[in-house]
């Protein structure tokens, strides 16, 4: 072999060797150090072909998506990448940039094989099927996103929260019907709906995508001091900015909620402090399901106060009956609920029959009926109580545990008064936006103890007194 020839094998052996390792391609080529974080989408990107990667600020999404920009324009042949995002700013500051930057630091046995212009890079020897380029991605011209096609199809969306559904419906899932395709969307989630969300959260579609989550403390430069001090900034570590911001995790709700985010927080924060009266007796309510994925809940409350919560799953009515007598004997007498609020609509109306038969104080709401109280004022039972469940968390001498899916389900759900009548957002809706579209099992439950008025019962019996069945239609 000639020293040409040497050197050109040579360089294939390096190529293939990049090409199953980008980290050591990073690395070698640009001397830059990847986090296992970076890594792990590195390693998504090489082997998959729809990747959604999703995390807090700063930490490195972009420097990772420039990598493997230039990992594919030098390991491949006949490669386009066409790189989208939301504005033409946040492109040239943000990856165009960090491709620059990267340029700036190759290694020269590869600088001289790229001509970088001003929104295109491109393989000196084959300008016209090898090079990235930047395009902009809006809903008026959706037709930019159009017609990509190349043997190796690379799609990076940068900032995809930003991006709207019809750019992936309309045209960037197009390009998944080429023979190695890929598409890729980074993002901030920054908003909870839209198709970066979905991809996500949507059960239909979810499970195409592989799914990467960074949070800020993957940062390379992650120091715990700035770290705490931007938490606070954000506002504390139940905040909507913290979560997205810190944590890579998608917003509760982008619309105002029907109860306020920071009365939540501030009814966490007081979970300690809250004294619940020793004159108003506890109340216990049940929200039933059946044998399916859903969990029977029971919650504990004292006047302002949330004690806990238990949970059965794949319970029959009649085994879930039995459950919440146990419970109920089991539990010392001076804390044993004046009354057990149970939803009786569907199942659980054998539900609450059973636990009148054993003869426990029990009182019949049912979510579907008309309110007991302000008719004009709300559309059904569960528009009422959950109303009230608002106006106690409002009230802001209430405490409730720091419990992620009840705080995530007082949170999400939103309402409407066009009607006139106040209407809680329909279940249907509030489960598709829960995370693993699940029911808000926490929350009704907690809504179910309202369904007994607090002064009526209160006034008629002490606490501690036994109750007796026969009054109880009195409570409604
Ligand atoms: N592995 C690394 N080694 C050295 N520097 C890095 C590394 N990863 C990222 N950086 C640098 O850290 C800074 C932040 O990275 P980057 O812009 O990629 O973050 P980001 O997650 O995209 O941020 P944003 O959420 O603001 O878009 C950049 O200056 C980048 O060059
Ligand atoms: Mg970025």
């Amino acid at each position: 072999m000639s020293n040409n020839d040497q050197e050109i094998q040579s360089l294939r052996n390096l190529i293939d060797l990049y090409h199953g390792d980008i980290a050591v391609f990073a690395e070698q080529v640009f001397g830059s150090i990847l986090t296992p974080k970076q890594i792990e989408f590195c390693e998504a990107f090489r082997t998959k072909r729809t990747i959604a990667f999703r995390g807090g600020v700063g930490f490195g999404k972009t420097h990772a998506e420039a990598i493997v920009t230039w990992w594919s324009l030098i390991t491949h042949d006949q490669v386009q990448i066409s790189i989208f995002g939301p504005s033409e700013p946040q492109l040239k500051g943000g990856i165009y940039k960090e491709l620059q930057l990267l340029y700036g630091r190759m290694h020269p046995s590869f600088k001289d094989a790229f001509d970088v212009a001003a929104t295109r890079i491109s393989r000196k020897t084959n300008p016209s099927s090898c090079f990235a380029e930047y395009r902009l991605a809006s809903g008026d011209r959706p037709d930019n996103a159009r017609g990509i096609h190349a043997t190796n199809n690379f799609v990076l969306v940068d900032e995809a929260s930003g991006i709207d559904d019809e750019v992936f419906t309309g045209a960037l899932l197009n390009v998944l019907t080429d023979p190695n395709a890929k598409l890729v969307l980074v993002s901030n989630p920054s908003k909870a709906s839209g198709f970066f969300w979905r991809c996500f959260n949507d059960p239909d579609i979810s499970d195409q995508w592989t799914h990467v989550h960074g949070q800020m403390n993957d940062s390379p430069h992650f120091n715990p001091k700035t770290f705490e001090q931007l938490s606070k900034n954000y506002g504390g570590v139940t905040s909507r900015q913290y979560r997205v911001m810190v944590l890579g995790e998608f917003p509760l709700s982008d619309v105002d909620g029907l109860i306020a985010r920071e009365f939540i927080d501030a009814a966490v924060a007081n979970y300690d402090e809250v004294e619940p009266s020793p004159t108003v007796p506890v109340v216990w309510g049940l929200d039933p399901a059946g044998a399916g994925k859903d969990a029977s809940v029971l919650c504990v409350r004292h006047d302002n106060k949330l004690l806990e919560f238990h949970e059965w799953r794949g319970l029959e009515p009649t085994a879930l009956s039995y459950k919440v007598r146990d419970l109920f004997e089991k539990t010392p007498k001076a804390l044993r609920p004046a009354i057990i609020s149970v939803d009786a609509t569907g199942l659980g109306n054998g539900v609450a029959s059973n636990l009148k038969d054993f003869g426990l104080p029990v009182h019949s709401a049912i979510f579907a009926g008309t309110p007991t109280r302000n008719p004009e004022r709300y559309s059904r039972v569960r528009d009422q109580l959950w109303w009230e469940m608002r106006e106690w968390i409002h009230s802001e001498n209430v405490g409730i545990p720091n419990h992620q899916k009840l705080i995530e389900e007082l949170a999400v759900p939103t309402y409407d008064d066009n009607s006139g009548k106040i209407k809680l957002e329909d279940k249907k809706s509030i489960k598709k936006r829960l995370t693993g579209g699940r029911s808000p099992d926490y929350a009704d439950a907690l809504a179910i103890t309202f369904a007994v008025s607090k002064t009526r019962y209160a006034s008629k019996y002490g606490w501690s007194k036994p109750i007796r069945y026969d009054h109880l239609q009195s409570f409604e």
